[in-house]
């Protein structure tokens, strides 16, 4: 007999966590605005609003906490971070950040000004509110393919080489600071972008003279489905593959809440050393000294330590395999969802979910709370509230897609719990026509509004 999938590690600690009853949520989500971030952790049951910063470190991350180093310069855990990056990205110069966003804060306060156009796939949240904050645009060529849930396409985190072109082409390369890759493409569904992409598109920007850095956040996810999906590569390591993919950058974001498996940290790695000289300053200003940047010694060394595991094939299979073991059930129920299944989540389809609400009572967000109502799991709108408004119209922007991703935190729960969360947008979809109504804003903040949004029911 052919054994069955288990993982490749055991449980050492367990945080109990509670399930409440229908009538309680229904208070709980009213009073929160209609906006899951303010629901408040222990009234949710099973958290999947995102796998940021919520995975379960290892046996030896917590060990390495005690070896941290606290001096303020020139600490060893700031070497020790140092060799990581070196070994397994190759680059000569980095910059530790708090997180993802302080790392795209500092760079881009050395690169970005107003009137820039950043060009990449479909840029995170963050990423883009960074840009427009700076009077920059955001320019998504991300391959059709990606905008279509129904299409099977192995790598719908790819580049469209001829959209590419055509702004390499319209702009001059004076106002194109920088490109921007997102591996995995987080906004298009957790998708992989190919090997053969990531070489066409650094030689297209090198042919342009524009340098490109990857927003690596899922880079380890992003290496595991080249080597499972890309055949020249089914033979090599994940650490060899991650090697390849970044001779195609010249620097790299990242937040290490993701696929270094910590709670917090980030960092920017540089190929150019002035580069990274000009964005030191701007790591002082907002960060800390460049040997630490707003990460204590302890956790230096845990996301040294992360880095290893999460290159690691064993828990790359068993991470993947589980969102796919979602991803499978919910196929089956005909539940539509962004194909094939994302690296660290599953992205429901609100528009195919919800067809009879309009896109102007937000699609997503209704849904996001109906499985809040239903089984108290929390998953998070990837739609028009988080697309904000124009930044010079103020219309409201509704995306190609509407999702809501079920994000899954790295080593935290069991397929039991992907059962329970299963069972739950089943149920939500087996009654969708009894949704009849979606929801209006009543406040909103004028940039990255999802996080502080207030909404109510919309009536009659
Ligand atoms: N880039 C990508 C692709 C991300 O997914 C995120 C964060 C960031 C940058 C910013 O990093 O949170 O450390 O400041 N994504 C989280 C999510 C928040 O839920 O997908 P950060």
């Amino acid at each position: 007999m052919e054994f069955p999938y288990a993982e490749p590690y055991r449980i050492k600690m367990i945080e109990s966590i509670h399930r409440s009853t229908f009538e309680e949520r229904g208070k709980w989500i009213t009073d929160a605005k209609y906006n899951l971030f303010n629901l408040r952790s222990e009234q949710v049951y099973i958290d999947l609003l995102t796998d940021s910063g919520t995975g379960a470190m290892s046996d030896k991350q917590w060990s390495e906490l005690m070896l941290g180093d606290e001096s303020y310069a020139g600490a060893s855990s700031y070497y020790k971070m140092k060799n990581a990056i070196k070994e397994i990205f190759g680059f000569d110069y980095f910059l530790p950040t708090h997180q993802g966003r302080a790392a795209e804060n500092v760079l881009f306060s050395a690169l970005i000004k107003e009137g820039d156009i950043i060009p990449g796939n479909s840029h995170f949240d963050t990423t883009k509110g960074h840009i427009e904050f700076r009077k920059a645009t955001a320019i998504d060529c991300t391959i059709n393919e990606a905008f279509d849930t129904t299409i099977e396409h192995p790598f719908k985190g790819n580049i469209d080489l001829e959209k590419l072109e055509k702004v390499f082409k319209t702009y001059p390369k004076e106002k194109i600071p920088v490109l921007i890759i997102t591996i995995t493409c987080n906004t298009s569904g957790g998708q992989p972008v190919s090997m053969q992409n990531l070489k066409d598109v650094y030689s297209l920007s090198k042919k342009y003279g524009i340098r490109v850095y990857f927003d690596s956040a899922r880079f380890a996810e992003n290496a595991y489905f080249i080597k499972t999906r890309e055949k020249e590569y089914y033979n090599k390591t994940i650490r060899e593959i991650v090697q390849e993919m970044y001779s195609y950058s010249d620097g790299m974001t990242m937040s290490s809440k993701k696929d270094a498996i910590v709670n917090m940290g980030g960092f920017i790695g540089f190929r150019e050393e002035d580069l990274f000289k000009k964005a030191s300053v701007y790591n002082i200003m907002f960060e800390g000294f460049i040997t630490y940047g707003g990460m204590s010694g302890r956790d230096m060394n845990a996301l040294a330590q992360g880095l290893y595991e999460a290159t690691e094939f064993d828990y790359l299979e068993s991470r993947v395999s589980q969102v796919a073991y979602l991803g499978k059930k919910l196929n089956e129920a005909n539940v539509p969802i962004q194909k094939p299944y994302g690296g660290h989540a599953i992205f429901i389809d609100a528009k195919r979910f919800l067809p009879h609400i309009p896109k102007e009572e937000f699609q997503a967000q209704t849904l996001a709370v109906e499985f809040y109502l239903e089984g108290g799991i929390r998953t998070v709108e990837i739609g028009a509230i988080m697309a904000d408004r124009d930044p010079i119209t103020r219309e409201n922007r509704y995306p190609a897609l509407e999702l809501v991703r079920l994000a899954i935190p790295r080593r935290t729960y069991t397929n039991s719990h992907m059962d329970y969360v299963a069972t739950t947008i089943i149920n939500v979809f087996e009654k969708r026509n009894e949704i009849k109504k979606g929801l209006t804003l009543v406040k909103e903040a004028p940039i990255l509004r999802h996080f502080t949004v207030e909404l109510q029911r919309k009536e009659n």
